[in-house]
């Protein structure tokens, strides 16, 4: 397999330099970081659907010290701890279905990686929270919205990656029910948002009372035809997590589909563009988060495919996409940008006074550095 020069060791090093510098700055570790345009992120508190990620970069930072043996690790379970206790009161609300992003990333890795049985039983009420929003006549998860609005029932492709909390929880001792509730939300969302090109749409309007589909638009691309580049992520990375967790063919078939319709449409550089129909190519129209996330996804393909030829060009994607982010254009070595990856974008909109792309995002860090992390483990096994 293709080995191109990717130094994780001293990538890592960089990216962990700005988690670390952002923490000393915070006495409170209440204000997590969001977005960042320059060297300074504009933050969000622990209700916000991102507030997750930078302790689940600092767990990632510990994750790596620890397997190289380095002095600081104590130094990165402290931080990465002193930041995820801040989200736990996150794990009643029952507004949103961001928990499995918020809860996963914190807590879950915290208990994956220290086996304490403080941050399971937030997992574990985290999962039946979310599994709240999900009402039978719809058979999915009910994305933004009131869980009692009568009228709409909103549900978002972003939604795939909020599915691992509810399968984890009820594989580790929450109810049986929670898998079922991931089960149908997976099956119903193959069936609703995928189109015959396997591109994916965005945002389905639901009918509560009858389940069935009033409209299907975008939130997040060009327009309600088009394919988000992140979305498409979403649903390639979520569908592999699936595979993985249950063993069931379709889903690796689906996650295969999604990930073929985004490498057939890729730019040479292996990043694209905010939404596929955009016809902009210009870098500050990229999406680089969706990027790291297609990098992740990948290894696990290439993992999980059993044909030696899905293997090897599900490996070459992943590489090839991680060696691009981790140079320059897209990879930010300096103190005066915050962020470790340029070129992310929140949302792409026709209309540039909506529009916010050519930013950083705690997300795509994340999803960064978990990449690297899988490279590191393929590569020195
Ligand atoms: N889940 C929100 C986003 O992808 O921007």
């Amino acid at each position: 397999m293709n080995k191109p020069p990717i130094d994780v060791d001293a990538t890592v090093a960089r990216i962990t330099f700005k988690l670390a510098a952002y923490d000393v700055t915070q006495s409170e570790k209440t204000a997590y970081p969001n977005e960042a345009k320059g060297a300074l992120w504009s933050t969000v508190p622990a209700p916000d659907w991102v507030s997750g990620f930078y302790p689940g970069a600092l767990w990632y930072a510990y994750e790596f010290a620890q397997r190289r043996g380095w002095p600081d690790q104590d130094q990165w379970r402290q931080r990465a701890d002193a930041w995820t206790v801040g989200i736990t009161e996150e794990q009643f609300t029952t507004t949103n279905h961001d928990l499995g992003f918020m809860i996963m990333d914190s807590f879950g890795h915290a208990f994956r990686l220290t086996g304490e049985a403080r941050y399971k039983s937030v997992v574990l009420q985290a999962a039946q929270s979310l599994g709240k929003r999900f009402i039978p006549q719809v058979g999915m998860i009910r994305s933004w919205g009131d869980i009692d609005d009568a009228k709409n029932y909103i549900v978002i492709i972003d939604n795939m990656m909020n599915l691992e909390l509810l399968i984890w929880a009820s594989e580790n001792g929450g109810p049986a029910d929670l898998k079922k509730i991931a089960l149908d939300h997976a099956d119903r969302s193959i069936v609703e948002f995928f189109r015959a090109d396997d591109s994916t749409c965005h945002v389905l309007d639901l009918d509560p009372a009858t389940g069935l589909v009033k409209r299907k638009y975008t939130h997040q691309g060009l327009n309600d035809e088009s394919c988000w580049s992140r979305g498409q992520t979403w649903a390639i990375y979520g569908y592999a997590y699936l595979y993985e967790a249950t063993g069931t063919d379709r889903y690796l078939q689906q996650s295969l589909k999604a990930a073929e319709y985004y490498l057939a449409r890729l730019p040479t550089d292996h990043v694209p563009p905010s939404d596929f129909n955009s016809g902009l190519t210009a870098l500050e129209f990229k999406d680089s988060s969706a990027a790291a996330l297609a990098s992740c996804a990948f290894f696990r393909l290439s993992r999980l495919c059993q044909a030696p030829a899905d293997k090897t060009r599900f490996w070459d994607a992943a590489v090839q996409t991680l060696a691009s982010l981790v140079n320059a254009p897209y990879f930010s070595k300096d103190s005066g940008f915050a962020s470790a990856l340029r070129y992310q974008a929140r949302n792409y909109h026709p209309d540039a006074t909506h529009r916010l792309t050519n930013t950083g995002l705690i997300f795509g860090d994340y999803y960064l550095l978990e990449a690297l992390l899988a490279y590191d483990s393929a590569t020195k096994a």
